[in-house]
């Protein structure tokens, strides 16, 4: 194998460079492989805008190396069920909504930006258009729903206390019960507080940082608008990214490898190396690596020489969590759910988070006729229902329907799904998240690139971070510095060595991934 042997030589190499003052290039570069100016590790939506940055550019020589058969990674749609006259539906397994569109005259979601371009159809999911059940059928407790929200009113602004004044960090949990709001074993509350959290971080308030999940809320929703947009466009939502593509990628483009599983990255100052599992390999002067924080955590593509610790130690500081939606298709002519709403929240009597949100499809707008309703579980509950078959999944989510509806409203469906995101080799997760006590430092070492070798994703932007919007401007991003090194003007990006366990306010700048304040009033 040659991972052993040149594992064995690499270790020699690092020793003997113990104590020199500019190191020598560990990388040897390989005279048989493919070469190229950058290579681009992935073909999500972060690579194909970095490509993108590259071509604006006129650097046109690199190579895209991508895991699966098609471009848009996260952005990953299938056919689900079918009409009356047997043509499937598609449904999306991954990102859904454009969330932040933007306002009269003021700044744009480049992502909004790009669905109106390509015509992605999508229709404004209505956030109060929410009818309330527990586990003896219809209860109303939505002003519930408005109570946290006056609480969050103070915990938004406690969190914005603790970035200005460099203030320790803590959990959304501390934050929330330092603000007031304290749903205790009050099994609707904690439906609410899912709903109002859980189901956009994808963690819980006591896995999440009350810093950073509201600098997370306010760029996004404070810089541009309040709306989220659901996608319902039957080409996939990935169309968008496709067209991109498509701008500056031939039908048939050699540039775009698809299938290509990236095992091994060897990088120095001079130059990447990747080897892939088919055996073929790409030598490049510069490569940018966008894989998910859950590909980089699983250790299942190696690098050499191994990361450094400051870089160890940011990939498994930030988490991955789990976002799964679940699709049932009933008869169309069957369907026992109030068609005038868009959500219905479940509140389970034992288990906080248990098939608690619901959308149905089947209205105006979004999939008309099609039968189909979703619910959504994150988290543990996902870890769970990925490790059952779907039967036994079936029949717990068909138990919880006969709760909110009563057993002789319930058919039986006629097509169940769900996506297993945790077990994707190539994502092992849905989107990051930031722990408690996460700093920005700690984040920029994420991001930082380790010589030739660049990092960009969803997961390297602080501020938009899990939204679509991260994936574009950290590609963007990636793509113009490497254009620059490429012309000869090559900046590195800033690593910290030894973190300070808070971040001082001058830190907060373009040179740490800082693009805009989070302190935003748009939108009120
Ligand atoms: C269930 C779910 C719901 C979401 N909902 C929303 C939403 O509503 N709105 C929103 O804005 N965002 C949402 N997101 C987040 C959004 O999808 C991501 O932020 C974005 O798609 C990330 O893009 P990326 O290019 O950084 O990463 P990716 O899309 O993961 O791209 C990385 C690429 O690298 C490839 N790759 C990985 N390993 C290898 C390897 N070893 N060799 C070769 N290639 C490899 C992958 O196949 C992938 O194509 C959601 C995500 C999920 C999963
Ligand atoms: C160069 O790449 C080939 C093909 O992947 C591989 O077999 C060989 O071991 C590599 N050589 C070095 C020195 O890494
Ligand atoms: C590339 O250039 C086009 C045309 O000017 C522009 O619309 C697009 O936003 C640019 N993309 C990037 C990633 O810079
Ligand atoms: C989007 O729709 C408009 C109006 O229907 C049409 O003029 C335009 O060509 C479409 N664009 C794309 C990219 O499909
Ligand atoms: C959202 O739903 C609520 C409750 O049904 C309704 O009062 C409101 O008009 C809706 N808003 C929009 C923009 O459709
Ligand atoms: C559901 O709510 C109703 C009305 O508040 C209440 O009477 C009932 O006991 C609740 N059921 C459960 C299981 O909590
Ligand atoms: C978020 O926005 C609110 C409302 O404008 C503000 O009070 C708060 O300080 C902001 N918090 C952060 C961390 O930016
Ligand atoms: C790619 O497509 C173009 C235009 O359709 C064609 O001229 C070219 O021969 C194709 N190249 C390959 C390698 O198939
Ligand atoms: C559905 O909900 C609406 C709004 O609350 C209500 O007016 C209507 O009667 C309900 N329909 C059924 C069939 O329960
Ligand atoms: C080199 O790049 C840096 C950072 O992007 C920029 O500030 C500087 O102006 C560039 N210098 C030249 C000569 O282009």
């Amino acid at each position: 194998m040659f991972l052993s042997g040149k594992v064995a030589c690499l270790g020699l190499l690092a020793t003997a460079s113990l104590g020199t003052a500019a190191s020598p290039p560990l990388a040897r570069r390989n005279e048989t492989c493919q070469k190229t100016s950058v290579a681009i590790l992935g073909a999500g939506l972060t690579g194909i805008t970095a490509a993108q940055a590259l071509s604006n550019q006129s650097v046109s020589d690199f190579i895209i190396l991508e895991y699966n058969g098609d471009i848009g990674g996260r952005v990953a749609h299938t056919t689900f069920g079918a009409d009356k006259h047997g043509k499937p539906y598609v449904v999306e397994l991954g990102a859904n909504w454009v969330q932040g569109l933007g306002s009269e005259g003021g700044p744009e979601n480049p992502i909004w930006t790009l669905a109106k371009k390509w015509n992605i159809s999508n229709t404004y999911s209505n956030y109060s258009s929410i009818q309330t059940f527990n586990a003896s059928g219809y209860a109303d407790y939505s002003q519930l729903l408005d109570d946290f929200e006056d609480y969050y009113a103070t915990f938004e602004q406690d969190a914005g206390y603790i970035l200005t004044e460099n203030l320790q960090d803590r959990s959304v949990r501390s934050g929330l019960s330092l603000a007031g709001w304290k749903p205790k074993k009050n099994m609707e509350a904690q439906a609410v507080e899912w709903w109002e959290f859980d189901w956009e971080y994808a963690y819980s308030p006591e896995q999440s940082s009350q810093e950073f999940a509201v600098v997370n809320y306010n760029t996004t929703f404070y810089q541009w608008s309040d709306a989220n947009n659901f996608v319902v466009d039957q080409r996939g939502f990935n169309a968008f990214i496709k067209g991109e593509a498509s701008e500056f990628l031939a039908k048939n483009d050699s540039r775009l490898r698809l299938n290509t599983i990236v095992k091994d990255i060897t990088y120095s100052d001079s130059g990447v190396t990747i080897y892939n599992k088919d055996g073929s390999c790409v030598d490049a002067d510069y490569a940018i690596c966008t894989f998910s924080v859950g590909v980089l955590q699983n250790d299942v593509v190696e690098f050499d020489p191994p990361l450094p610790d400051w870089k160890k130690e940011a990939i498994d500081s930030f988490s991955m969590g789990t976002y799964t939606k679940l699709f049932l298709q009933f008869p169309p002519d069957k369907v026992f759910w109030n068609t005038s709403y868009q959500f219905l929240l479940y509140a389970s009597p034992t288990t906080r988070g248990y098939y608690p949100v619901w959308q149905s499809l089947d209205l105006d707008g979004f999939i008309p006729d099609s039968g189909i309703l979703f619910v959504t579980v994150v988290q543990d509950q996902s870890y769970r229902v990925e490790s059952q078959d779907d039967e036994q999944t079936k029949e717990e989510v068909l138990a919880v329907l006969r709760e909110m509806y009563g057993p002789e409203n319930v058919p039986v469906p006629t097509s169940f799904m769900y996506p297993r995101w945790s077990k994707e080799p190539w994502a092992f997760g849905s989107y990051s998240n930031w722990p408690p006590g996460t700093t920005l430092e700690m984040h920029q070492n994420l991001r930082a690139n380790l010589d030739r070798l660049y990092f960009a994703g969803e997961a390297t932007s602080p501020e938009y971070f899990g939204f679509l919007q991260a994936a574009y401007y950290e590609g963007k991003n990636a793509g113009s510095l490497i254009a620059s090194c490429v012309k000869g003007n090559c900046t590195g990006e800033k690593n910290y060595d030894v973190l300070h366990g808070t971040t001082k306010s001058s830190e907060y700048t373009m040179a740490n991934g800082w693009s805009v304040s989070s302190f935003l009033t748009w939108g009120f």
